[in-house]
C-alpha cells in the first residue's frame, strides 16, 4: 500500500466523520499541522499510551515514570545543543526585508500550480523540495525558488539572500516585562525532563545501573514540512525511555531494546511486513548507533520510533552547563562515572496513525441477496486498543428490552468502556460499530426474555452466536487482556 494517497485522504475523512480526529479550531478554518483528537480519537490514543506505559514500567522492575514539565530552564536547551542545532532553512528578501521559511514559499508556489490546474507541476515541486530538504542542500533550494520565480509577496521581487537556518523551538516569554522577563521554551522532546531528574530519581528510587525512566507528554516544533495529517505536527506527544547504562555496555543495551521495541509493535497487532527497522548511516556527533523502526503507512515507510545509542553526551553536557556533579557510583566495580543512555523515543501521535492504517478497510460484505455485495468501513483495532469494547442494543424501545440491556450496562461498565444505542435498524448500529471498531455487539431481543441469551456479534468475522447474558461480561474482559 506504498503511497496510497487515495486511501490516506479517506482514512483522514473517516476520522473526522467518526469522531477521530479533527483539524484544531476548525469553526476559524483550522491550524496548520495542528489537531485536536475527538470522542472516539483521544480514547484510542489513550489506550496506547496506557499500554506503552504499562510495557515499559509496570512490565520492567528497574524502570520508572515521571512527568516533568513542559517548561525547562532555558539553559537545558543550551546544554542539550537544541539553542545552536536544532534549525530549519529559511530565506529573506533583500528589497522588502521580509523573511520566510523556504517550505512556505514553495508550498505558496504550489498552491498556485494546483489551483491553476496544474497538479502534476505542483506534486513535482514538492517533491522536490522534500528531497532537497532531506539532505539539508541549501543551494539547491535557493535555485529552485530562482527557477520557479518565486516573488516576495510585498516587494513582488525575487532577490533573495541565501538560505539560512532557522530554528525550530517555540519560545514564550516566562514573568512580565516590568519584573524582566526571560526568554523560555515550550521544549521540543521529553527526553530533557528526564536528563535534568536523572539524580533525583535515582537517589530517591535507589535505583541501581542498568535502570531506566520513562514518561510521555507534549513535545512542540516549528515544523518546516507540515502535510502529513498527524504525521507531522507542531503540537505532538512522545513517549520517551532513557535507559542509563554503565559505559561500554552501551551496545548490548542499544541492541536488546532494539529487538525489544519491534517486538512492542508487533505486539499491537501490526503485521510484520509493514514493520522495518532503517539503520542511520549518518549519525548525530553525540550518538554511536542509531536505528529508526518504520511502519508502512498509505503515504509509505515512514518513522515510527528512533531507538539511540547516546554515549554519556546529555548527563555530562548537564553537568559541564549546570556546575553540578551528574555522578553514579558502581559499587560493583567500585568507580563512579557519568551512566551512558540509551534512548527509545517513540510519538504517540504517529502510533496512533499506525493502528488507524493498520486497522482501516474498506470491505465487501455479503447482502441478504446473495447477488449482491455491499461496502462497509470497518476499524479492525485489537480489543485491548479498540476505544469503545462493547455495544449494548435492545432490538426495540419497548417490551422491557431497554431494561435488560441498562442492566447489562451497569454490569459491564465499571469493567471497560460499553455503548448503549437504541436508535435505527440493528444494521445500522452494527454498521456504526465497525466504523468505529467496536470489536463486539449484544443484541437483546424478545427470546432474551425468555431463556436469558443474547447474540453476541462479532466485529472483524461478523460472526453471530446465541450466548448466555451472563457470559457477555468475562467474553470481552477475556478479549481484552487476552
Ligand atoms: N529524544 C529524541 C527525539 O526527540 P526524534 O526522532 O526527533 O527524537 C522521536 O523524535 C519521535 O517523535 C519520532 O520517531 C516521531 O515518532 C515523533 N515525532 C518527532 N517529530 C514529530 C512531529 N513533528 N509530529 C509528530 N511526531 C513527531
Amino acid at each position: 500500500m506504498a503511497n496510497d494517497q487515495k486511501k490516506f485522504q479517506a482514512l483522514i475523512a473517516h476520522c473526522k466523520e467518526y469522531g477521530f480526529i479533527f483539524p484544531s479550531s476548525e469553526i476559524y478554518d483550522g491550524l496548520s499541522a495542528v489537531y485536536d483528537y475527538g470522542q472516539n480519537g483521544s480514547q484510542l490514543k489513550k489506550n496506547i499510551r496506557d499500554y506503552w506505559w504499562k510495557s515499559m514500567t509496570q512490565m520492567h522492575e528497574n524502570i520508572v515514570g515521571i512527568d516533568a514539565a513542559i517548561f525547562m530552564h532555558p539553559t537545558t536547551w543550551k546544554a542539550s545543543g537544541h539553542v545552536d542545532n536544532f534549525s530549519d532553512p529559511m530565506i529573506d528578501n533583500k528589497d522588502s526585508n521580509k523573511r520566510y521559511r523556504v517550505d512556505h514559499l514553495i508550498e505558496g508556489k504550489a498552491e498556485q500550480l494546483e489551483n491553476e490546474g496544474k497538479t502534476t507541476e505542483a506534486k513535482v515541486l514538492l517533491q522536490q523540495m522534500d528531497d532537497l530538504l532531506k539532505v539539508n542542500d541549501f543551494p539547491g533550494l535557493k535555485k529552485l525558488i530562482e527557477d520557479q520565480k518565486i516573488a516576495c509577496s510585498i516587494s513582488g521581487t525575487v532577490n533573495w539572500t541565501d538560505i539560512r537556518q532557522f530554528n525550530l523551538m517555540f519560545s514564550t516569554q516566562l514573568g512580565s516585562t516590568t519584573e524582566g522577563a526571560s526568554e523560555i521554551y515550550l521544549r521540543p522532546e521529553t527526553a530533557q525532563g528526564i536528563f535534568v531528574n536523572f539524580l533525583n530519581v535515582q537517589k530517591t528510587g535507589r535505583m541501581k545501573i542498568p535502570f531506566g525512566i520513562a514518561q510521555t507528554g507534549k513535545a512542540f516544533r516549528n515544523e518546516i514540512v507540515a502535510r502529513q495529517f498527524i504525521f507531522r505536527m507542531r503540537e505532538f506527544e512522545q513517549m520517551e525511555m532513557q535507559y542509563f547504562v554503565r559505559p561500554g555496555t552501551e551496545l548490548e543495551w542499544y541492541a536488546f531494546w532494539k529487538a525489544e521495541r519491534l517486538k512492542w509493535h508487533k505486539s499491537l497487532g501490526i503485521n510484520p511486513e509493514r514493520l522495518q527497522y532503517h539503520d542511520h548511516s549518518k549519525l548525530a556527533h553525540y550518538a554511536n548507533a542509531a536505528v529508526d523502526i518504520e511502519y508502512n503507512f498509505p503515504i509509505g515507510f515512514k518513522e515510527v520510533e528512533g531507538i539511540h545509542s547516546r554515549t554519556d553526551y546529555d548527563l555530562s553536557r548537564h553537568q559541564q552547563f549546570s556546575g553540578k556533579k551528574i555522578q553514579y557510583f558502581d559499587n560493583e566495580i567500585n568507580k563512579n562515572y557519568v551512566p551512558c543512555v540509551v534512548e527509545t523515543s517513540i510519538g504517540l501521535d504517529r502510533s496512533v496513525l499506525m493502528i488507524l492504517s493498520e486497522a482501516y478497510e474498506e470491505e465487501a460484505v455479503p447482502t441478504a441477496d446473495p447477488t449482491k455485495t455491499d461496502i462497509r468501513t470497518v476499524m479492525h483495532f485489537p480489543a485491548f486498543l479498540a476505544p469503545i469494547k462493547l455495544a449494548i442494543l435492545p432490538l426495540l424501545k419497548k417490551d422491557g428490552l431497554p431494561e435488560i440491556a441498562r442492566k447489562l450496562m451497569d454490569e459491564c461498565k465499571s469493567q471497560f468502556y460499553c455503548w448503549y444505542e437504541e436508535k435505527d435498524s440493528i444494521g445500522k448500529r452494527y454498521r456504526r460499530q465497525d466504523a468505529i471498531g467496536t470489536p463486539f455487539c449484544v443484541t437483546i431481543d424478545h427470546q432474551t426474555k425468555e431463556d436469558d441469551t443474547v447474540t453476541i456479534r462479532y466485529r472483524d468475522s461478523l460472526k453471530q452466536d446465541r450466548i448466555k447474558l451472563g457470559e457477555v461480561k468475562d467474553k470481552v474482559l477475556k478479549a481484552i487482556n487476552g
